[in-house]
């Protein structure tokens, strides 16, 4: 008897190796070590047995019902860990880990800013929540000037407001220092404005202004046309058309071809083929004389982009409002 036991054994061990899933597996448990195997028959008649025998055949069947449970343990593990790693295609391509990056108008901010520094303008900045003075006033736009009209406020407690565009930062550069002045000044802007594809009540200008004495016209252009040739290269198609502006004369509006549709015509430019893209002029000498320079000295050219529409036109972007919506689906093409 105690042969068959060792027999069993040599089976067993050989049983639970070969099996190569679980099915196999179970197949072995129930021959080996199930309720109707040989081995539990043999423990369950062990009472049948003279005692000395009893002993050794009870000692032996115990022995191997343990090492075959340790046995089946193994396999059962080996087999699952098989599993997982056939379940492993190798043979996909591995997967990028996504990185964050800058959003696309800060970059866009970046490129104009070294544009303008290669240009020779240092960086100047002023503050969101503005006076009166800084962004009507000053700029020759007095409280009953209809021009106010072009600029829906947001007022704030205080007498304050947030500012419409960024030209009070002129004012307080001119305000602190003396001419020569070659500044830009990048920030964002607010208008109490209905949205659409162009217009968002909440977006990014860039100031320039340009004070010494004798600068004249041509001066102005020949920085804009260079700056829009260095952005979109020198074929682009620019216009520049007469404006009005209150602090500036003459005044004069700047569109680009439209990028979206190549100038055919789409909801971004309203269907003209041109995206207006900055407003510039000379410094009216009452705005000088608001922030205390001789006129009759010094001459001087401001310009105000729209840093959103510039980037609309450098990406292809057809819906300015995509800029604040944080859709990393549309942040992570552009
Ligand atoms: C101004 O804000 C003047 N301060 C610009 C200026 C500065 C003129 C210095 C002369 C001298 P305007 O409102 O046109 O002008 O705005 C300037 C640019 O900002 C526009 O050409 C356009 O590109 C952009 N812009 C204006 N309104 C919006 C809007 N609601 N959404 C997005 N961009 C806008």
């Amino acid at each position: 008897m105690l042969d068959r036991v060792r027999q069993i054994g040599e089976e067993a061990r050989d049983a639970f190796a070969a099996a190569r899933d679980e099915q196999a597996l179970e197949n072995a448990r129930v021959r080996y070590l199930g309720r109707k195997s040989e081995l539990n028959l043999m423990s369950r008649g062990l009472g049948e047995l003279a005692p000395e025998e009893r002993k050794k055949i009870g000692r032996a069947t115990n022995e191997l019902k343990n090492e075959l449970a340790a046995l089946l343990e193994a396999a059962r593990e080996r087999i699952e860990k098989g599993a997982a790693v056939a379940a492993l295609d190798l043979t996909l391509p591995g997967r990028l880990p996504w990185v964050g990056r800058k959003h696309v108008i800060t970059r866009t901010l970046e490129r104009l800013e070294e544009i303008f520094r290669t240009l020779g303008f240092e960086i100047a900045i002023g503050p969101h929540i503005e006076d009166d003075f800084h962004n009507f006033d000053a700029l020759n736009i007095p409280a009953d000037h209809p021009a106010r009209d072009m600029h829906d406020t947001f007022f704030i407690e205080g007498g304050k407001l947030l500012r419409t565009h960024t030209s009070p930062v002129q004012i307080r550069v001119m305000q602190s220092r003396k001419p020569p002045v070659r500044i830009i000044a990048p920030g964002r802007v607010y208008r109490n404005e209905a949205s659409d594809a162009s217009h968002s009540a909440e977006f990014y200008q860039m100031e320039g202004l340009y004070v010494d004495r004798n600068v004249r016209v041509g001066e102005l252009k020949g920085v804009l046309t260079k700056f829009l040739h260095e952005l979109y290269g020198e074929d682009v198609g620019v216009r520049f058309r007469a404006g009005f502006f209150p602090f500036t004369e003459p005044s004069t509006e700047v569109d680009v071809e439209c990028r979206v549709c190549r100038g055919k015509g789409c909801s971004v430019c309203s269907g003209t083929g041109w995206v207006e893209l900055l407003g510039a002029g000379m410094v009216d000498p009452r705005v000088f004389e608001a922030v205390g320079y001789d006129p009759d000295v010094y001459s001087g050219y401001a310009f105000g982009l729209g840093v959103d529409r510039i980037c609309m036109m450098l990406t292809g972007t057809d819906d300015i409002r995509l800029f604040l919506e944080n859709d990393l689906r549309f942040l992570d093409r552009v």
